[in-house]
C-alpha cells in the first residue's frame, strides 16, 4: 500500500514537473474561471444588465434618515433593502487628510461576516478622524463637510431613497456611489431557508443554481455559506482615464469590459493565482491584487479603496454624457467611468481618497494601507538569479565571472534546487556543502545570497519544519478539521496558516541563525507560490473551503494569504540578528499593504518582445497601487531570449525599480559575458549607468517610503495636467527628473518620445547621455530619435539636480564612500533644483537621525543646498560620512547671454573662499572638485560672469 502510494505520488510528481518545465504554448485559459463560471460574478453581472436595460430600475436600498446619528466622530444609522426589509448597517468616517470610509454590513448576520481584512491591510495609526457632522437639508439629503488639504471645499452628499453618495470638490462631483444602483450584499442564510427576496429581479440570477455548491472542472467548492457576495458601483464623473488594480497583463489606462472600442470581454480580475505562462492584453487574475484604483483629469485626481480581500472583479464601462450619463452636467468633459466591484465575501469598506493631485491620492493611500518599507541599499542595485545555480562552485564561477568582465552585480540567488528534497531551510549539502563559506566569500566582496523559502512544507515526518508545524497545529485545516494536504514542489505539502499568531511567532524563529542551518547576515529571501500555489488544487491554488486561525474560510482572505506570509517572513529576517536591520524579502503574491514588506515581481513572464513591452505598464500599474519595490523577470523567465532582446530588457530594467535576471530551469545560461563582445561591453554599460544613478534611485526610494509617490511614475504624476500624458505607458518617469521610453522592438532603429512641455509651456529636457540640449521639432512636442543597440532614450528634465557616483565599482557596497557627482540640469530661467537622501543602507539608524538629506538648488548663479534633515545628523554617522565629497558639479543649459564665466567660487562652511577648477564647453559646465563635504550644508558654488 504505501509502496502504492508512493509510486502514484512520484508519478503525480513526474506529471507536475512536466507541466512546469515543458513548454507549453500560451496560458492555459480553461484552467482559470471567467465571469460566466463563477456564480457571484454571474448574478451581480445580471444585476447590473437588468439596471442597464430597463429605465425604471431604482437600487432597492435606501438610507433611514431619521436613525442617521453622529457618535465618536463617526456617522452611523441604517440603510433598508425595500425588498426583504431587511436593514444593512451604515457608518461613515471622515479622516483629516482627504479620505472618507464607509462600511456596509449585514445588521444581524447569522454569523458575523468577515470584517479582518481590515487588520491585515490598515496601519494601526490611521490619520485622525474629523469631528463628525451632518448637515440634513431634507429628508433626502444630507452632508457630510470634508476637509481636504488643497482643496477649497469638499463634502460628501447622501441622498437617502435610492441610496447614492456624492462626493463634490469644490462642488463639482468627483465620484460617486451607487449611482447606477449595483449595490448588493446577499445576506446570509441557512441552506434549507428559501431566499426571502430576490435582490434583482433579474431571470438570470432566479435560475441561479451555484449559490450553494458550485462546480469548476473537477472541484466542486461546498459554500457552506451559500451566497454571500457583495458589490457596489462606483462612477467617476467626467474622468475618462481609470488606473491600478493590478496584477494584470494589460493596459495602464484601464480598458472597457462591457462593450466598446478595443475592450476586454470580462471584468477585471482579482484574485492570487499562479498562471502558468500568462498572455498580455489580458483582464485575468495573476499572482498579486490591490483593489484599488485612481481616477485622473487635468483637474483631479481621486482614488477609491475597495478593501476586500475575497475573489473580487470589476466592470468598466466609460460613456459620454450624450451617451447617457445625465446626473451632472460637465463642461467641456465628456467622458465618464463607471465601474462595478464584486467580491465574493466580506463586509463593504471603502476609502475613498480625494486627492486633489495624483501625488496626494498616493499619500492618502499609504496613510492607510502602510508606508513602503525602506530598501536595504544592495537591493535597489543588480541581482542575477536563474532555476538554478547548481552548486557552489556554479556560484563561485558566476560571482567571478562578474568580476573578470568588470560588470557590477550585488546578488546571487539560489532557486529550489538548492534545498534538500525542496524543504526549505535546508541545503543539499552534497551541491553545497559549505554554505556558509560561500556566503562569506560572497560578502567578502560586499555581495549578498538570496535563497528561495516557500510557503508549502513538505510532508515528511524526518524534516523538523514540517514535525514542528504540524505538532504545534499551524497548518491550514480541511472542513473536517484535518491539516490540508495539496501538491506542490515537494509533493505532498501543507501549507502554514500564518493568519495564526502563533504560526507567525514561531515562523519568526525559524530565520535566527541557530535554526536555519548554514544562513549568515548576508542571505536575504526570496517568497515564491505564496498565492498558494497548489498544483493540484481548483484553479491552481486552495480550495476556498479550507479553514484558517478563527475558523475563517479560506474564501474571505485568499488575496491577502501571500502578504501575511511576506510580512512575516520579513519580520524574521529583520529581527534575526541583535539589532534589527532591514530585510529584503521579494514576494511573488500581493496586496494591498505589501509595500510595508519589500519587493514583488511580475512572476514567470516569456522572453518575447511583447513581454518587454507588458513589463512597463504592469510596473506602472503596481507602483500606482502602492507598491514602488517592483520589477519583471530581465530577459524573460521561459523561452531564450535573443541576444538584441535581452540587451534591451537590461537596458529598460535598470530603470525599473527592482532589476533581476531570471530565467527558468529549462533555459541556456545567459549570463551577460557569455554572448562575447561586443555584448559585454554593451550588457556591462547598461548595468554601469544603473550603478552610478543608485543614489538617485534611493532617493527616489526615501521619497517613495515617506510619500508613497511610485519610484517608476506615470507620465501624468509629474504632468498632471498634460492631457497627452494620460494614456501613455511606453515611456515614463523614473523620480521627477528622468524621462525613459525604453527600446522594446525587434530591429527597432528610430525612438519617438513625447517630451511634455510643462504647465508654462517652457520646459527644456537634455538627453541624459549626450546632456545636450533637445531641440524640439516645431510641430510640437514628439521628437524622433536614431536608436542604435546601444541607445537608451533618456531624457533629463531641465530645473532638475540628479545625484551620482559615476565610479565603477563591483557591488553597491563598494561605494558606501564614493564621491558623488551632481548633475545641474538648467530651466528656462536659469533655475534647478533637486534631492539626495542618503543613510548607512541597512540598519533603522536612519528613524534617529543617521541620514543626510540634501535640498540643492540653483539660483541666481548659485549652487546652495539645505539640509531637509529634521534634528542635526547623528553624530557617528557624520563623522564617518565627513571625508564623503562632492567631486565634481556638471552645469547643463548655462545661459550664453550671461556674459563670459571668469571662475567659479565656492565659499566653504568654514568661511573660506576659494576658486574651484572647472571647464566649459558651450553652454556645459563642469566643475572639479569643489571640496565640499557631503555632510556640509552651509556652503556656496557661485559661477561669475564677466
Ligand atoms: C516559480 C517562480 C519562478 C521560480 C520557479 C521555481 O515558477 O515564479 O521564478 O524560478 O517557481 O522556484
Amino acid at each position: 500500500m504505501v509502496t502504492r502510494l508512493r509510486d502514484g505520488w512520484m508519478f503525480l510528481l513526474g506529471i507536475v514537473l512536466c507541466f512546469a518545465i515543458l513548454k507549453v504554448e500560451g496560458v492555459k485559459r480553461e484552467d482559470f474561471k471567467a465571469c460566466a463560471q463563477s456564480g457571484f460574478c454571474r448574478r451581480n453581472r445580471a444585476i447590473a444588465d437588468e439596471a442597464a436595460s430597463s429605465s425604471s430600475w431604482t437600487s432597492p436600498f435606501e438610507l433611514v434618515s431619521k436613525t442617521l446619528t453622529v457618535k465618536d466622530n463617526a456617522v452611523s444609522g441604517y440603510i433598508k433593502n425595500t425588498k426583504s426589509s431587511s436593514l444593512l448597517t451604515f457608518e461613515v468616517q471622515v479622516l483629516q487628510n482627504g479620505v472618507a470610509r464607509i462600511r456596509i454590513n449585514e445588521n444581524e448576520p447569522i454569523k458575523p461576516r468577515y470584517e479582518q481584512t481590515a487588520e491585515w491591510t490598515l496601519v494601526s495609526n490611521l490619520p485622525a478622524k474629523t469631528e463628525a457632522k451632518i448637515i440634513k437639508k431634507s429628508d433626502n439629503e444630507a452632508v457630510i463637510p470634508m476637509q481636504v488639504p488643497g482643496v477649497e471645499s469638499a463634502s460628501m452628499v447622501i441622498h437617502a431613497k435610492p441610496l447614492r453618495i456624492d462626493f463634490l470638490v469644490n462642488d463639482t462631483p468627483v465620484l460617486t456611489l451607487n449611482e447606477r444602483g449595483l449595490l448588493n450584499l446577499e445576506e446570509l442564510r441557512r441552506k434549507d431557508e428559501p431566499k426571502l427576496v430576490d435582490q434583482s429581479d433579474s431571470s438570470e440570477s432566479k435560475v441561479e443554481t451555484g449559490e450553494w455548491e458550485e462546480t469548476f472542472k473537477t472541484w466542486t467548492d461546498p459554500k457552506p455559506n451559500g451566497p454571500e457576495s457583495v458589490a457596489l458601483d462606483v462612477t467617476f464623473p467626467g474622468f475618462s482615464h481609470v488606473y491600478g488594480i493590478p496584477e494584470h497583463a494589460s493596459t495602464f489606462s484601464l480598458k472597457e469590459t462591457r462593450g466598446g472600442e478595443n475592450a476586454h470581454s470580462d471584468p477585471y480580475r482579482l484574485y492570487n493565482l499562479d498562471v502558468f505562462e500568462y498572455e498580455t492584453d489580458n483582464p485575468m487574475a495573476l499572482y498579486g491584487s490591490v483593489p484599488f484604483m485612481v481616477a485622473h483629469n487635468p483637474e483631479h485626481s481621486v482614488g477609491l479603496f475597495w478593501m476586500n480581500a475575497a475573489e473580487t472583479w470589476i466592470d468598466i464601462v466609460k460613456t459620454t454624457e450624450t451617451e447617457g450619463f445625465h446626473l451632472f452636467k460637465h463642461k467641456g468633459k465628456t467622458s465618464t467611468t463607471q465601474t462595478h466591484w464584486i467580491s465574493e465575501a466580506g463586509i463593504i469598506d471603502v476609502f475613498v481618497m480625494l486627492g486633489p493631485t495624483p501625488k496626494d491620492v498616493l499619500k492618502q493611500y499609504i496613510s492607510l494601507t502602510g508606508a513602503p518599507a525602506m530598501p536595504p541599499a544592495f537591493s535597489i542595485a543588480a541581482h542575477q538569479c536563474r532555476w538554478n545555480y547548481l552548486s557552489s562552485k556554479d556560484v563561485a564561477m558566476v560571482d567571478a565571472g562578474f568580476d573578470e568582465h568588470d560588470i557590477p552585480n550585488d546578488v546571487i540567488w539560489l532557486d529550489i534546487e538548492h534545498t534538500d528534497g525542496k524543504k526549505y531551510f535546508t541545503w543539499d549539502y552534497a551541491k553545497f556543502p559549505d554554505p556558509e563559506k560561500m556566503q562569506n566569500e560572497l560578502a567578502a566582496k560586499g555581495r549578498k545570497l538570496v535563497t528561495i523559502i516557500d510557503p508549502h512544507i513538505k510532508r515528511d515526518d524526518g524534516y523538523y519544519i514540517y514535525k514542528e508545524a504540524r505538532d504545534a497545529n499551524l497548518f491550514i485545516k480541511t472542513p473536517d478539521g484535518n491539516d490540508y494536504d495539496g501538491w506542490c514542489w515537494p509533493g505532498s505539502s501543507s501549507w502554514i496558516d500564518y493568519t495564526n499568531p502563533l504560526a507567525r511567532e514561531w515562523w519568526i524563529k525559524k530565520f535566527k541563525f541557530d535554526d536555519y542551518k548554514s544562513s549568515t547576515p548576508a542571505l536575504h529571501v526570496w517568497n515564491d507560490m505564496n498565492e498558494p500555489s497548489v498544483f493540484n488544487g481548483p484553479e491552481i491554488t486552495a480550495p476556498k473551503e479550507m479553514i484558517h486561525h478563527g475558523g475563517w474560510e479560506h474564501r474571505v482572505l485568499h488575496n491577502v494569504y501571500g502578504q501575511i506570509y511576506h510580512g512575516a517572513t520579513a519580520k524574521a529576517v529583520s529581527v534575526r540578528e541583535e539589532t534589527p536591520k532591514r530585510s529584503f524579502v521579494l514576494s511573488r503574491a500581493f496586496f494591498a499593504g505589501t509595500q510595508r514588506y519589500g519587493a514583488i515581481w511580475t512572476g514567470d513572464n516569456t522572453a518575447s518582445w511583447e513581454h518587454l513591452r507588458n513589463s512597463n505598464p504592469m510596473l506602472l500599474s503596481i507602483g500606482l497601487a502602492g507598491i514602488p519595490f517592483n520589477g519583471a523577470d530581465v530577459g524573460g523567465f521561459f523561452g531564450n531570449p535573443s541576444t538584441e532582446l535581452l540587451l534591451r530588457w537590461y537596458q529598460a530594467g535598470i530603470f525599473q525599480p527592482f532589476f533581476r535576471a531570471h530565467a527558468h530551469i529549462d533555459t541556456k545560461r545567459r549570463e551577460p559575458w557569455l554572448f562575447g563582445e561586443p555584448w559585454t561591453t554593451r550588457f556591462r554599460n547598461a548595468l554601469v549607468e544603473r550603478y552610478k544613478l543608485l543614489p538617485y534611485f534611493y532617493t527616489l526610494f526615501h521619497e517613495a517610503h515617506a510619500l508613497g509617490v511610485p519610484v517608476m511614475r506615470p507620465m501624468f504624476f509629474e504632468f498632471p495636467q498634460d492631457e497627452r500624458t494620460f494614456a501613455l505607458e511606453d515611456q515614463f518617469m523614473v523620480g521627477p527628473a528622468l524621462l525613459v521610453k525604453p527600446v522594446v522592438n525587434e530591429g527597432q532603429t528610430v525612438q519617438s518620445i513625447y517630451l511634455p512641455s510643462g504647465p508654462n509651456g517652457s520646459q527644456i529636457w537634455y538627453d541624459y547621455f549626450t546632456q545636450k540640449k533637445v531641440t524640439l521639432p516645431s510641430s510640437g512636442q514628439e521628437i524622433k530619435t536614431t536608436v542604435g543597440i546601444e541607445d537608451i532614450p533618456v531624457y533629463l528634465r531641465g530645473g532638475s539636480i540628479v545625484a551620482r557616483r559615476d565610479r565603477q565599482r563591483r557591488s553597491s557596497y563598494g561605494m558606501v564612500y564614493d564621491p558623488f557627482t551632481l548633475i545641474v540640469a538648467l530651466d528656462e530661467e536659469g533655475n534647478a533644483e533637486g534631492e539626495l537622501y542618503l543613510d548607512d543602507g541597512e540598519t533603522f539608524d536612519y528613524e534617529k537621525g543617521a541620514y543626510i538629506h540634501h535640498r540643492f538648488t540653483f539660483k541666481n548663479n548659485r549652487l546652495t543646498t539645505q539640509l531637509l534633515n529634521t534634528e542635526p545628523i547623528a553624530e557617528d554617522y557624520a563623522s564617518v560620512m565627513h571625508k564623503v565629497r562632492i567631486e565634481r558639479v556638471v552645469i547643463l543649459g548655462s545661459k550664453q547671454d550671461n556674459g563670459k564665466l571668469s571662475k567659479v567660487v565656492v565659499h566653504d562652511p568654514k568661511g573660506v573662499t576659494f576658486d574651484a577648477g572647472y571647464k566649459i564647453s558651450k553652454s556645459k559646465i563642469v566643475v572639479r572638485d569643489p571640496k565640499l563635504s557631503i555632510v556640509e550644508s552651509q556652503w556656496r558654488l557661485e559661477l561669475k560672469y564677466q
